[in-house]
């Protein structure tokens, strides 16, 4: 049994409180590599943000659990070396589909687990979810419980059919399993194709596809019933066009990818919610990072000359979000 307060990560409570009251949110961002690793620890220290390094199971498949647990204590060390006295970093499990997992990621480190019963049941979601509460909570892990179907794939998530959260069930379903945060679904998805064409309209001028709008309308009700309590959005990269265009110019083929405009998270953001999940974003600035590398310098097959411009890549994103999009910067507690 390792606690996570050793390692000198932090659970999210104290985070979600300010966000929630600040009205920003904190970003949580998937692993997988030590190049993501890094570029998140340094947007965060250069930002003085917060930050919730979360690994899914596919991360967990690719890397191993213990290698990204040792890699969640190396980020706070990075952190520490690079000047930040007092990092605010939250190893994260997401998406986790068992009790039996959770617990072991808890067991391991992992200062927050989300358990994710939403395509349960809905009273099966809640005994296990209060399960998981139950366990968490006996070494101070925060919980995030999902409610509501997301559609998109996702490291080995996927689901065909998506519907919003109800927000008549919320407090029932808050009250009733102990949870810290709740994950909803108001029209965001998992990957770089949120949406069919067939839901979106297109720009005249660029062809590009524009999304149809979250669903503010449930946010809100949802705020309503359960005021202050701290709310999660899952699927919430933009997919910027202008990685997309470098990947497709340099061989690859990404037609119609779509995600979640940037202003409609900003307006997420000022409301209850206060964690925000951005994986694919990542993946592309690294890909089209990779793919331009290579095209020009067809000659070179050293992985750190490529990786080194991903990572930069990667890391002007975080950034990015950080500051233009989540309003996280700034916030460290001291
Ligand atoms: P994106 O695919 O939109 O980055 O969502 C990631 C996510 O929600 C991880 O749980």
């Amino acid at each position: 049994m390792v606690n996570y307060k050793d390692l000198g990560l932090v659970n999210t409570r104290e985070m979600f409180k300010r966000a929630v009251a600040g009205g920003y949110a904190i970003p949580a961002f998937n692993f997988n590599t030590m190049e993501q690793m890094q570029a998140i620890v340094q947007a965060a220290v250069e930002t003085k943000s917060p930050v919730i390094m979360q690994v899914s199971k596919g991360a967990r498949n690719y890397a191993n659990a213990t290698i990204l647990r040792y890699m969640a204590e190396g980020a706070v060390a990075y952190a520490k070396e690079l000047g930040c006295a007092h990092p605010e970093i939250v190893l994260h499990l997401d998406h986790g589909d068992s009790f039996e997992l959770c617990k072991d990621c808890i067991d391991m480190g992992f200062s927050s687990v989300m358990y994710d019963g939403s395509s349960l049941p809905y009273e099966e979601n809640i005994r296990i979810s209060r399960q998981v509460v139950e366990y968490a909570h006996k070494f101070d892990v925060t919980v995030e419980c999902e409610l509501g179907v997301l559609a998109g794939v996702e490291d080995e998530v996927a689901a065909e059919e998506s519907h919003y959260t109800k927000p008549e069930e919320v407090i029932d379903f808050a009250t009733r399993t102990g949870c810290d945060s709740l994950a909803i679904s108001i029209g965001t998805s998992h990957g770089a194709y949120k949406f069919k064409p067939e839901q979106c309209t297109r720009d005249p001028k660029t062809g590009k596809l524009v999304p149809p709008p979250l669903a503010f309308d449930v946010l809100h009700e949802i705020e309503e019933k359960l005021p202050g309590f701290p709310i999660v959005l899952h699927g919430s990269s933009s997919v910027p066009q202008d990685e997309v265009d470098t990947i497709n110019k340099y061989g690859g083929n990404l037609p119609d990818a779509v995600g979640i405009p940037e202003e409609q998270l900003r307006l997420a953001s000022k409301s209850a919610v206060c964690k925000i999940n951005i994986d694919s974003d990542s993946r592309l600035a690294m890909t089209a990072a990779i793919r331009k590398y290579l095209a020009e310098h067809p000659d070179h097959f050293d992985p750190r000359q490529y990786l080194k411009p991903a990572r930069e890549n990667m890391k002007k994103m975080y950034i990015h979000k950080i500051v233009n999009v989540l309003g996280s910067d700034g916030k460290l507690a001291q």
